[in-house]
């Protein structure tokens, strides 16, 4: 961006209290993607940084609930102004006002519950407000335009901006709505913020009034549009969870442009942060939690569950595995049907098929786990760590009871309880002998039933 654009200071609105949500939680803390809405925001005016046009400050305006807000964005370069009653959007952003003393430039307005605003869309706002323009308003058309407030405008220029509360059959039937982001200059916020009232519907101090105060001192007000899935606002449950779904879908997208094969990509779910890269295959019903990366050419097979994981270029995941944080698979490694891992450093080629817990672990390459392994890493109060060398071989149904370790190619027998160390290229076998008793069953059998029948 050229120098000769102002600079910007973003206000996000989070001071309301979110009563629709019906919950204990912060709206705006509320998750998209595994991640809070308010931190989508947050990222976006991030993205405005790494194009050049960084927010020189970013004000949070918070009310009822302040301490979980302020918890959450602990340690950011953000200042925070408290709006102790919710007077509305416009009395909100007055509470911002001190915390913005001697900017002058160009405030833009964000609402903590419209968390899906990208940094290009911002970037395009503050190119609206040109010398001419007071208020440039980000509209959109959403299918349904439910309660949203209404903007009448002809060719972006704006005649009036309604509240869904109290606009007339004719406004309402207007199908361009406000997503509530807007950029003005200080220099016009300010007294503009001053001089809007109350006497309204809701008896709130709206922040669109601002558009029409300037409209009547002989200002103009732009409009620019943007797409409904960008711009929708989360008052319910119902809307948190048709973001998500709005979320997900743009991913699934970006991941199948990107070269990821998703068999059925409605029944995959990302997390904000899952890297997949090219030639990935991620098959049907599969959940990512935060934390995931997966190197080209692994297969994560239908209904697994992975969070926290690093998969190898080659692996195989599931179908019905749990990959839990700290798990990391080397190339070509395999983790089967019912297994289990957390904390796990697996190297290249090795293989847990079926039905194990593989926790705080470290198994060298090409080694081979068995069915119904499990490390025993916990004794209820403390976790230890399992060492499996490469080349190992652990026999089905083994208990492996950390700290130990077997070494490089050793072979466990299955059934064993291992409590100490194995050599190397040893075997371990703890289990009693066998002992075959011929003919016994037939006996047994033909002495019961005689006792059954008396
Ligand atoms: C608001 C807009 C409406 C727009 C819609 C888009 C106003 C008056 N209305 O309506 O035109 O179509 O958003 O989603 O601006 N907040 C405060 N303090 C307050 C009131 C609200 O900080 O006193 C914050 C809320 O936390 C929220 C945001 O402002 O993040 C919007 O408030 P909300 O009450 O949800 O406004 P809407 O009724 O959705
Ligand atoms: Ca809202």
């Amino acid at each position: 961006m050229s120098d000769v654009v102002p600079p910007f200071a973003a206000v996000l609105l989070a001071a309301g209290q979110g009563t629709r949500m019906k919950s204990s939680l912060h709206k705006v803390l509320h998750p998209i993607a595994g991640k809070a809405m308010m931190l989508h925001l947050l990222d976006s005016l991030a993205g405005n940084a790494a194009g050049g046009g960084a927010p020189q400050k970013i004000v949070v305006v918070v009310g009822k609930g302040r301490e979980q807000v302020e918890a959450a964005l602990a340690g950011r370069d953000i200042a925070f102004a408290v709006q102790e009653e919710q007077l509305g959007t416009g009395h909100a952003v007055r509470c911002a006002q001190a915390a913005l003393a001697g900017f002058d430039g160009v405030v833009v307005v964000l609402f903590g519950d419209t968390p899906l605003v990208q940094a290009a869309t911002i970037d395009r706002l503050r190119a609206a407000l040109t010398a001419d323009v007071a208020v440039a308003v980000l509209g959109f058309r959403p299918a349904d335009p439910a309660a949203y407030g209404r903007i009448i405008a002809a060719d972006g220029e704006i005649a009036k901006m309604v509240e869904f509360k109290d606009a007339s059959a004719e406004e309402r039937a207007v199908t361009l709505c406000n997503s509530g982001v807007l950029a003005v200059r200080s220099s016009d916020l300010w007294p503009l913020l001053a001089r809007i009232g109350n006497a309204n519907a809701a008896g709130e101090y709206y922040l669109p009034d601002i558009v029409g105060l300037a409209i009547a001192d002989g200002r103009r007000c732009t409009v620019i549009e943007t797409a409904a899935d960008e711009v929708a606002g989360v008052n319910s449950r119902a809307e948190l969870a048709a973001v998500e779904a709005r979320w997900q879908a743009g991913r699934r997208a970006e991941m199948m442009a990107a070269g990821v094969t998703l068999v059925d990509p409605a029944s995959v779910f990302f997390a904000h942060d899952t890297r997949v890269a090219p030639d990935v295959t991620i098959e049907p019903f599969v959940v990512f939690g935060p934390g995931v990366s997966i190197e080209s050419g692994a297969v994560i097979h239908s209904h697994s569950h992975v969070e926290g994981a690093h998969i190898g270029a080659g692996a195989s995941v599931g179908p019905f595995a749990r990959l839990r944080p700290g798990t990391k698979l080397g190339a070509g490694a395999k983790i089967g049907n019912f297994v289990e891992v957390k904390a796990a450093d697996i190297g290249a080629g090795a293989k847990a098929s079926h039905l194990t817990y593989l926790g705080d672990v470290t198994i060298g390459a090409e080694a081979n786990i068995g069915a119904g392994t499990i490390t025993c890493n916990y004794d209820g109060f403390f976790k230890y760590r399992t060492v499996i060398g490469a080349g190992a071989f652990i026999g089905s149904n083994s208990a492996l009871v950390a700290p130990v370790t077997i070494g490089e190619g050793a072979i466990v027998g299955a059934g064993s309880t291992i409590t100490a160390d194995v050599p190397a290229e040893a075997l371990a076998l703890v289990r009693p002998p066998q002992a075959n008793k011929p003919g016994w069953a037939a006996r047994f059998r033909a002495a019961m039933a005689a006792r059954k029948r008396g």
